[in-house]
């Protein structure tokens, strides 16, 4: 009764022309994500292999169960930065012994695999994320520290980094660190503050002042292997817990500590049987269409992710320009908001906040997916109130205590993109499709809004407009937004947790909601602010 049918053509010119350029776009996306697994480049890795070691994607290869996904947070961190892509740390969700766990491994091919302010942005969102979701972490350490040039960006702020640790700790969700090589001053705090700690013979280096330091200081001469070797932490210090004979041995008995730690998941099984979607996944590659200014009907999208394309829709005759209904996704249970015309109206508002204070009643995460421009603006839509209906959204959105999950389609603009759950509002994973753009607003309107103002700024003042000087203007900042629009650019400043083929959304939104379930799924029984009527 609820399986939904589909009328996109995917034989039409529209569809060809759509996925033509969604096609375009995930290759420009491919080689970026080529640059964040290439690292330091291959003179680095080069030496880094004459040096007998694994680099850090075949260490976390070695740490996860055999044919097991690995999900990538983050990999396009630093785009568009100074800084090699992918900030020298890898970050992501993997299984390790049964156990969905957070883990990070430093790039020791990009500066020694120093941390930047891209890295540590980097690395506080994974804490973050194992916070919400109770993963254990596992830290795969060797790194040169702080990325001593802008150490202004980090050194502060970085402490972070270690108070997370223990703070996890306290929360009772396991930490583990495995330390393949250098790990001294602040960085030795990560060992420090672990619950578990690995070290590899004669490689790991774990002291708060090295050899040069210590002689400085102190005058004393002494060498690496006595200040902070494996085999003294191991035998001497007590900072090691285990010592490893090489770095598949460290990572083998890395599992082996997972396999103790008696994990349970607060929900173990999902319920349901699991049914693929009707429609085939491929065709959410010609869904969007390249200019985002043209409709396109998200139960299309919505029809390709959930199980057996069954969607209970909500309110279908109200408030028609958002989609909002039930659905299972890879078995959980999930409540979708998704925009169907770009704009949200009063009665668009009223409705996503009804749906959203019944998932929480019920305990049903919510799946948003973003299309829109925004709120609507106007004097009758003003008159109407929907300022007050907009809050009432984002009052529902924030207050909301079920998790959330938001994947950027198309636009994502303005107040639209706070009341979707966007970044600020702490969905517990967000993920970009190649086709989106967030910004205050669209590149020509924000231009075009510039423009009004500075005319009439002049006006004020008596001056003469120059119209020419405007019509440049108005092209560059019409460029400038759109590129810091884009969702490469977004990601590079750690604005989503990925930008993804829409073909994987449904792989990556099922391993996402079987790691939130390993936390308690609870919502909020009323607890919100006041709604303004
Ligand atoms: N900040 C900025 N750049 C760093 C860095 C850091 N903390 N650590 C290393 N680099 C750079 C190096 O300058 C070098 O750059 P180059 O190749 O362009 O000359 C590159 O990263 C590789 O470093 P290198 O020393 O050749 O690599 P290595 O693998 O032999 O040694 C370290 C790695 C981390 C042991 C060594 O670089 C080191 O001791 N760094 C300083 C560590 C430190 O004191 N950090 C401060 C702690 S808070």
């Amino acid at each position: 009764m609820t399986v939904l049918t589909s009328a996109l053509d995917a034989s039409g010119a529209e569809y060809a022309e759509a996925r033509r350029q969604m096609l375009d776009r995930i290759a420009e996306l491919d080689a970026e994500l080529a640059k964040s697994v290439a690292g330091g480049g291959e003179k680095y890795t080069e030496r880094h292999r004459r040096r007998g070691k694994l680099l850090a994607r075949e260490r976390i290869e070695l740490l996860l169960d055999p044919d097991t996904p690995f999900l990538e947070l983050s990999p396009l961190a630093g785009w568009g930065s100074d800084y090699t892509v992918g900030a020298s740390l890898v970050t992501g969700i993997g299984v390790v012994e049964g156990v969905e766990c957070l883990i990070t491994a430093n790039d020791p091919t990009v500066r020694g695999g120093a941390s930047n302010p891209w890295t540590l942005r980097k690395a506080l969102r994974a804490n973050e994320i194992a916070f919400a979701n109770r993963l254990p972490c596992i830290s795969l350490v060797e790194s040169g520290g702080a990325d001593l040039p802008s150490q202004k960006e980090i050194f502060i702020p970085g402490g972070a980094l270690f108070r997370d640790l223990t703070r996890l700790s306290e929360a009772g969700i396991p930490t583990v660190a495995v330390v393949f090589g250098n790990s001294t001053a602040g960085g030795a705090y990560v060992p420090g503050m672990s619950d578990h700690v690995i070290m590899v013979k004669e490689q790991s280096k774990v002291f708060l002042g090295g050899p040069p330091l210590v002689k400085m200081a102190t005058g004393e001469e002494a060498g690496d292997e006595e200040l902070g070797g494996a085999d003294m932490h191991t035998r001497v210090s007590g900072l090691g817990d285990y010592f490893a004979l090489d770095e598949p041995d460290a990572l083998r008995q890395a599992r082996r500590v997972v396999s103790r730690i008696n994990w349970r998941k607060a929900h173990g099984t999902r319920a349901g049987a699991l049914a693929p979607p009707k429609y085939d996944e491929d065709e959410l590659l010609g869904v969007v269409p390249g200019d985002l200014k043209t409709p396109f009907d998200p139960r299309e999208v919505v029809a390709r992710v959930v199980d057996g394309s069954d969607f209970d829709e909500f309110k279908p005759r109200y408030g028609t320009s958002l989609v909002t209904g039930w659905a299972r996704l890879h078995g959980y249970p999930l409540g979708v908001l998704a925009n169907a015309r770009g704009v949200l109206f009063s009665e668009e508002s009223q409705k996503a906040t009804q749906f959203i204070q019944l998932a929480n009643q019920r305990d049903i995460p919510l799946l948003f997916l973003h299309n829109t421009t925004g709120y609507m603006v106007g004097k009758e839509y003003e008159q109407g109130g929907i300022i007050k209906h907009g809050a009432m959204m984002i009052n529902a959105v924030s207050n909301s205590k079920v998790p959330h999950l938001s994947v950027l389609m198309g636009a994502s603009y303005g107040a639209g993109h706070y009341g979707m759950c966007g970044r600020a509002y702490d969905p517990r994973f967000l993920f970009a499709w190649p086709s989106a753009k967030s910004a205050v607003m669209g590149p020509q309107q924000l231009a075009g809004v510039m423009s009004i103002v500075m005319r009439e700024s002049a006006a004020a003042k008596g001056k003469p407009f120059d119209e020419e000087a405007d019509a440049g203007l108005r092209a560059m900042v019409e460029q400038q937004i759109e590129s810091e629009s884009l969702p490469m650019f977004l990601s590079g400043r750690l604005y989503d947790d990925g930008v993804i083929d829409p073909r994987d959304t449904r792989t990556v939104l099922g391993l996402c909601l079987s790691a939130i379930h390993t936390a308690p799924v609870e919502g909020a029984r009323g607890g919100f602010g006041v709604f303004r009527m």
